[in-house]
């Protein structure tokens, strides 16, 4: 099954995705999460991309489209998988179709804006392999260190609050879009995710039939 998160910048994604790919053993794809390990190895694709993502504005198509066709090509997404922050605009959404992917669901996370800057001030990320963590909602058992590799847990760099603004325009007027975009093909399903994080997988894996 291929599916696809759709949400704002904090809504609950890659949380959500991290529940997905359990449940159904196929792989979290985040274009967030390869981006920032591309940054942190210095690469090519890490240079293009590090002051976009910094500032809050969306990493070029034609960067991330190339990323992504790398990933999906590899062995472990014969059986399908989640994609967590792709397509982010029309333009990745039409090559995802013109590279002849079947897309089965597209599940939008619906959180509101007020929500979204409480929650990111509190995320806390690991330096090591990148998992997420809350200090109120999901709190790792020992505070500042990952409980899957030890690792110290930071925050993030774009959710400085001002950031986190910029993450949110963007995605109303690039991202959002894409609602109509895939209501329109029949694969929409909204959930509310301002519930707890069980909550929310609930509806989520009901969405994706799980
Ligand atoms: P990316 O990493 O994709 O960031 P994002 O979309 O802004 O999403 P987040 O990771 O911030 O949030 P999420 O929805 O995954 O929420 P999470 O589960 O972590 O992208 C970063 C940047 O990379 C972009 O700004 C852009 O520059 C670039 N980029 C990436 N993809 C791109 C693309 N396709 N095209 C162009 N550029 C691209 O949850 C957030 C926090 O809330 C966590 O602390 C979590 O524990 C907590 N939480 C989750 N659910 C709940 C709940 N129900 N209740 C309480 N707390 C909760
Ligand atoms: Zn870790």
């Amino acid at each position: 099954m291929n599916l696809i998160l759709l949400g704002a910048p904090g809504a609950g994604k890659g949380t959500q995705a991290e529940v997905i790919s359990e449940a159904l053993s196929i792989p979290q794809i985040s274009t967030g999460n390869i981006l920032r390990e591309a940054v942190k190895n210095g690469t090519e694709f890490g240079l293009k991309a590090k002051a976009a993502m910094e500032s809050g504005a969306l990493v070029s198509d034609e960067v991330v489209i190339g990323i992504l066709k790398d990933r999906i090509a590899q062995d472990d997404c014969k059986n399908g998988f989640i994609l967590d922050g792709f397509p982010r605009t029309v333009p990745q959404a039409e090559a995802l179709e013109a590279m002849g992917v079947n897309i089965d669901k597209v599940v939008e996370i619906y959180v509101p804006d007020e929500t979204i800057s409480k929650r990111l001030s509190g995320r806390r990320v690991c330096e090591g392999c990148g998992a997420s963590y809350h200090t109120d909602f999901k709190p790792s058992r020992v505070a500042g260190k990952c409980d899957k590799c030890g690792g110290n847990t930071v925050i993030r760099k774009d959710d400085e609050p001002a950031t986190v603004l910029e993450r949110l325009k963007v995605y109303h007027e690039q991202t959002a879009p894409l609602k109509d975009f895939y209501a329109k093909r029949g694969k929409l399903e909204t959930v509310i995710g301002q519930e707890e994080v069980s909550e929310t997988s609930k509806l989520t894996l009901k969405a994706v039939g799980a």
